[in-house]
């Protein structure tokens, strides 16, 4: 069975995470989003899959090559200028031949693949789209559907006052590949915006697969680090690597933790890390590889990702570090903030609500206090 994973997004609402890192590449409890994906995919019965790539192609080249440490064939595919999600299908449609997947590369979920196929198939489905509820549909696209499950509408992005359903387009398809003689070749189209649409017009048999499946989009800064949260207390399925070397607490390598140093799970660190005397690690909490935490340090709910370096007694609360930051000591950073990746913070600074810190940005000490 193929598949189809969209990867070519620019990651915006995440910047600057993404801004060296394609969003299906950053790291999910210390492993590559897309990376895990796969590997569902695969156990699901997937065996082949591209991925259509655009932004920061190269990264995806690097890190999954063929596929085959993953155990399947993987065909990467970068766009010439971004087509949109349909235009980007369309571009692959060469690689294709009969029923296909296609994912959006950003939704964490354990959507029961099978079914979903064998609904598609027993309806004569010409385009099958999972269904999740949500309590906001103004962020998604809003799928209606008539009590046969045949979709109705579909309003992508509703105001307020269109709002009819809880149930939003979940960012799983199955189309029959007839279905892209609709789109335009060679230009920027939307499944959301053009190709659902047109398929109500034409009235091809295009159905709604609602499920209660663990659902959420990664994409932005909270449900990034909620979708952590998630993981990490049991909510989502997901398998945590390492060794749980007390209740809760999982190392994925040799890891250097001092005796004095309290953790309090559920936390992972990974490979190569120091936890310096009297250190402080709350769950829900991940650290990346190669990782040094000062003495005294506080660490509760954060997701720090590989290479960073906090210095004395900071503390590190409700927020996110991308790669190879050095934070000094005392500094206090909280509120949902983001440091993205090569940052030098100088001590007794303090961000206390949801800043966003770019690449390479470079702090005295006491620069910023709010
Ligand atoms: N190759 C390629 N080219 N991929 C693209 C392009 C493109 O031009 N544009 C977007 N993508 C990929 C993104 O990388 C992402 O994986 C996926 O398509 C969806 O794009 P998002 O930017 O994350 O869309 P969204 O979250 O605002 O909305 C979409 O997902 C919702 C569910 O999470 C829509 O499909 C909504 O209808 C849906 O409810
Ligand atoms: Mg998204």
């Amino acid at each position: 069975m193929k598949a189809v994973i969209l990867v070519g997004g620019l990651g915006t609402r995440l910047r600057p995470l993404t801004c060296n890192t394609p969003k299906p590449m950053i790291p999910l409890i210390n492993q590559p989003f897309i990376e895990a994906m796969l590997m569902r995919l695969r156990e699901q019965g997937i065996d082949e899959v591209v991925l259509a790539v655009q932004y920061l192609a190269d990264r995806f080249r690097a890190a999954l090559g063929d596929g085959e440490q993953l155990g399947l064939k993987l065909h990467i595919v970068e766009e010439p200028e971004p087509r949109g999600t349909a235009g980007a299908v369309k571009n692959v449609e060469h690689l294709l031949d009969g029923t296909t997947f296609i994912f959006n590369g950003d939704v964490l979920t354990d959507l029961d693949l099978q079914g979903m196929l064998a609904f598609h198939r027993e309806q004569g489905s010409k385009v099958t789209i999972s269904l999740t509820p949500v309590e906001d549909p103004t962020q998604f696209g809003l799928v209606e559907m008539d009590g046969e499950q045949r979709v109705q509408r579909f309003l992508e992005k509703p105001r307020p006052e269109d709002i009819t359903t809880n149930l939003i387009n979940a960012g799983t398809y199955i189309i029959e590949p007839d279905v892209f003689r609709y789109v335009p070749p060679n230009q920027h189209y939307m499944f959301e915006r053009g190709l659902f649409p047109v398929v109500l017009q034409t009235g091809d048999a295009m159905f709604g697969y609602p499920s209660r499946a663990y659902w959420t989009d990664i994409g932005k800064p909270q449900t990034y680090l909620e979708v952590h949260h998630d993981i990490l207390v049991g909510k989502a399925n997901y398998h945590i690597r390492g060794a749980e070397i007390a209740p809760r607490v999982w190392a994925q390598g040799d890891v250097d933790i001092h005796p004095s140093a309290l953790i309090s799970g559920p936390v992972v660190i990974g490979a190569g890390t120091k936890i310096e005397r009297g250190a402080r690690l709350i769950g829900p909490t991940v650290i990346g590889a190669h990782c040094s935490i000062g003495s005294e340090a506080t660490i509760d709910a954060a997701v720090l990702w590989d290479g960073n370096t906090i210095g004395e007694g900071a503390s590190l609360r409700s927020c996110v570090l991308g790669h190879n930051n050095q934070i000094g000591a005392k500094t206090v950073v909280d509120g949902g903030a983001i440091i993205s990746d090569n940052c030098v913070i100088g001590p007794d600074n303090r961000f206390d609500r949801a800043i966003r810190i770019w690449p390479g940005t470079q702090l005295g000490e006491k620069a910023i206090s709010f």
